[in-house]
């Protein structure tokens, strides 16, 4: 159960790491707009968050249901953001899933 909470947390870091990579290595261009990876992304926050949740509760470790909530709404925020700058291509969009994806890493980092 240990090793199943390692892996979770790991996947979940590559999803983070993944918005927050694509994100910066667009910024060296020159219209930089989101991406279907953002969405993807978010999905597998979504889904490696929901793992960990499962193998803390069963670890008798603690969480903090505020903090999930705040969490899965700054995720779904990603995801409609991510989604609406792929239609419109403009730049805030972009700017608002760095901005989410700031705030989710804030409050998993900060709230304890
Ligand atoms: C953009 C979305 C997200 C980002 C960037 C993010 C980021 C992170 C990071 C960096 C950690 C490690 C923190 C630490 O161990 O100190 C973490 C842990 C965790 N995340 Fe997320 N996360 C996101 C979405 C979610 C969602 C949607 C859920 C579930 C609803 C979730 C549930 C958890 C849980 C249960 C942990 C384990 C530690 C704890 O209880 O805080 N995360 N997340």
């Amino acid at each position: 159960m240990e090793t199943l909470r390692y892996v979770f947390l790991v996947f979940h870091l590559f999803g983070f790491a993944a918005i927050l990579g694509g994100l910066f290595y667009q910024l060296r261009g020159k219209d930089p707009v989101t991406g279907g990876y953002m969405v993807t992304s978010a999905g597998v926050q979504l889904v490696t968050g929901a793992g960990l949740i499962w193998v803390r509760m069963s670890l008798d470790l603690p969480v903090i249901d505020a903090k999930m909530w705040v969490k899965l709404a700054l995720d779904a925020l990603v995801a409609a953001i991510a989604l609406v700058g792929m239609r419109n291509r403009k730049a805030w969009p972009f700017y608002g899933v760095g901005t989410s994806t700031a705030a989710a890493v804030v409050v998993a980092v900060a709230w304890t």
